[in-house]
């Protein structure tokens, strides 16, 4: 009916789909995670969740992560950051596995239970066990009140707000931003950043969301690169670094979205096998923005180039090397190479829109995908 209609438009504010809406929420709900915990004038990260257990997570001998789908793929952002940041050791693992396995945990492991719903099945018996054997549970949740959030006894949530499209997006940039702060505010405690270091990663969180407001205003250009991908049988996603999860979920979002097969792979990586894959209709994306990998990356891509391979690249605005080779860039805004993640994800959320939609597909709801999985 006229009114069921009328519903859906005011239920999607204005955009034509949730996840579309969801997207360019980001600026406002990354916004809203950091508010009230991140002071970047006086350098400064506080979340209230976590205070009470900070000698406890800043002594834990190592931390185990804990996740499925996208939120894994936070977890393993979450690795290289604390691993760089903190020097604590960090494994991810995906809740699926780590349940069944019989896995070592020692009292005092902290484990990291990362969960958009919060009632991932496989993600909370694994914590329940490792609760059992004396680890400390922090969740990072999005849904106030879910199991997860009940089950741990520390956490912050993201406070992205409800998500509706099955494909997570604004879940992912608020995992990040957490996860963000408390290895920020870790590696302060314990000293293994300068105070100078620290008050820097401070103000470049503090300019996220304005330079995610910027990307969304390139969503024309990302949606005419997204036109030459439609037809695509296959695609490579490619990135070291903090990037290689990038491309990992800008892997996902598309064959999510798209039904496209996608893989991501750790660009070094991709001569142990993908290469043989490349021709010319094989479209490689690559996430290569400014980091101590650049050089690097970009004799990866004149690989891909020398063998007809059509490259697509996320690069730094100012960067005039990368569209000398690549077929097309995208060219967003840049910031410390710990934070990129959090920006270069969204011009990949939106490329996997723009292709879902030219090929007709149900992007709010895509086919045999459930929003949470809460049975095995
Ligand atoms: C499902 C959803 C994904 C999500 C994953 C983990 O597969 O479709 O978007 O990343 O579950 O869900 P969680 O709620 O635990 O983050």
């Amino acid at each position: 009916t006229k009114l069921d209609i009328e519903l859906d438009t005011i239920e999607k504010g204005g955009y034509d789909h949730f996840m579309l809406k969801e997207i360019f929420e980001q600026p406002k709900t990354i916004y809203d995670c950091l508010r009230g915990r991140l002071n970047a004038e006086k350098g400064s990260i506080n979340i209230s969740g976590i205070e009470d257990y900070l000698d406890e997570i800043s002594n834990a001998p190592r931390i185990i992560i804990i996740a499925c789908g996208t939120s894994w793929h936070a977890g393993l952002i979450a690795e290289y950051i604390i691993e760089e940041t903190c020097r604590i050791p960090v494994e991810v693992e995906y809740a699926s596995e780590f349940r069944y396995r019989n896995p070592i945990v020692h009292k005092g492991d902290m484990i990291v239970a990362i969960s958009q719903s919060g009632e991932t099945a496989d993600t909370i018996v694994a914590i329940e066990k490792a609760k059992e054997q004396g680890a400390i549970i922090m969740g990072i949740v999005n849904v106030v009140g879910s199991s997860i959030s009940r089950i741990s006894q520390t956490g912050a949530y993201t406070h992205a707000g409800p998500e509706i499209g099955v494909a997570s997006t604004k879940a992912f940039t608020g995992q990040l931003a957490a996860l963000m702060m408390i290895a920020f505010k870790i590696a302060h405690h314990r000293k293994t950043i300068t105070e100078e270091r620290f008050f820097h990663l401070c103000e470049e969180l503090s300019f996220v969301p304005e330079k995610v407001e910027r990307i969304l205003q390139m969503n024309d250009e990302i949606k005419a690169v997204a036109e030459t991908l439609k037809d695509a049988s296959d695609t490579l996603f490619l990135g070291r670094g903090y990037n290689f999860p990038i491309a990992l979920e800008g892997a996902l979002k598309l064959k999510e979205i798209s039904y496209i097969h996608a893989e991501g792979y750790p660009a070094a990586e991709m001569k142990h096998g993908p290469i043989a894959l490349v021709d010319e209709n094989l479209p490689v994306i690559f996430v290569a923005t400014k980091d101590v990998y650049h050089e690097k990356i970009i004799s990866n891509m004149q690989e891909i180039k020398a063998r007809k391979g059509k490259v697509i690249a996320i690069i730094n605005e100012g960067d005039t090397i990368t569209p000398k080779i690549a077929d097309a860039v995208i060219a967003i805004p840049e910031t410390d190479e710990i934070i990129a993640p959090i920006l270069n994800v969204i011009p990949l959320q939106l490329l996997s829109y723009h292709i879902g939609i030219a090929r007709g597909c149900n992007v709010d709801m895509p086919r045999n995908l459930a929003k949470s999985v809460t049975v095995e």
